[in-house]
C-alpha cells in the first residue's frame, strides 16, 4: 500500500481568504471544500479504497453499517453513471475519474425497519470526504441525479435509498469551467455558529 497522506497542519492559501472558524479547528476540516475543476490525473486504487476504507469505519446504529457505496472508474463505468447525472451536475462532473453512488440499506439484519441508515451514511460520506482531503483529492456530492434512471441502470435493489453521487479527484483549473461555475469556484463561508447550536434549550442561544 503506498498512501501519500498529505500534512494538515495549514490552511491552503484559498481557503485562508475564503473562509474563517471562529473557534480552534483542524485545518483538515476548512481545507475540505467541494469545487467542480478537475483535472484528468487518475485515482490509485490504493487511494480510492482508502476514501472508501475511512467511510466504512464510521460509527451507525447498532453497528449495522448500512452504508452501501457503488464505484465507477473505467470509462465504460463511468458513461453509465453520465446518464443518470441532471445536465447541470454533468456538464462538470464527467471530467472526473472517479464517481460513487452513496446508498444505503433502509432494513436491519432482522428485517426491521432502520431508522437511522441516512444518519449514519451520512457520517460515512464526511468521513470519505476528510479522509480524501488527506490525501490531496477533492470530492463534491450531488443530490442532483435521476434516481429512478440510476436505479434502474445499475441494477439495485428496491431496499437501498439513493443518497448521492459523488465525484472524487485532483483538482483541476477553474478555467476548464463553463463561465458561470468559474465565478463560484472558491471555498464557501458558513453561517455564524450561534444560529446553529443552542444551549440547554431552542430558547436560548448559546454563550459564543
Ligand atoms: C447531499 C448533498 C447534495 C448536493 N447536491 C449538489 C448538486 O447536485 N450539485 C452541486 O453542484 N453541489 C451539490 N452539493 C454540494 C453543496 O452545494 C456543498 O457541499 C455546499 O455548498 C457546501 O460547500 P462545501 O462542500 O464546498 O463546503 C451537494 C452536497 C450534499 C451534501
Amino acid at each position: 500500500m503506498n498512501l501519500t497522506v498529505k500534512p494538515v497542519e495549514q490552511l491552503t492559501s484559498e481557503v485562508k481568504e475564503y473562509r474563517k472558524a471562529e473557534h480552534s479547528v483542524s485545518p483538515l476540516f476548512l481545507n475540505r471544500w467541494s469545487p467542480r475543476a478537475y483535472s484528468n490525473k487518475k485515482i490509485s486504487d490504493d487511494d480510492l479504497y482508502s476514501v472508501i476504507e475511512a467511510a466504512h469505519w464510521a460509527p451507525s446504529s447498532f453497528n449495522d453499517q448500512p452504508w452501501r457505496f457503488i464505484v465507477a472508474k473505467t470509462e465504460e463505468q463511468l458513461k453509465t453513471f453520465h446518464e443518470f447525472l441532471y445536465p447541470f451536475n454533468r456538464a462538470w462532473a464527467e471530467k472526473a475519474p472517479v464517481l460513487v453512488l452513496v446508498a444505503s440499506t433502509k432494513l436491519r439484519e432482522n428485517g426491521d425497519i432502520n431508522g437511522a441508515h441516512v444518519f449514519d451514511t451520512g457520517t460515512a460520506w464526511g468521513h470519505l470526504a476528510i479522509q480524501a482531503t488527506l490525501l490531496g483529492l477533492s470530492t463534491h456530492a450531488m443530490g442532483g441525479f435521476d434516481k429512478e434512471k440510476a436505479r434502474s441502470l445499475l441494477n439495485v435493489p428496491d431496499d437501498f435509498d439513493l443518497h448521492a453521487v459523488i465525484t472524487i479527484g485532483y483538482r483541476g483549473e477553474k478555467e476548464t469551467l463553463d463561465e458561470n461555475l468559474q465565478v463560484r469556484e472558491n471555498p464557501s463561508s458558513r453561517r455564524p455558529l450561534k444560529e446553529v447550536v443552542f444551549e440547554g434549550s431552542v430558547n436560548s442561544s448559546a454563550g459564543i
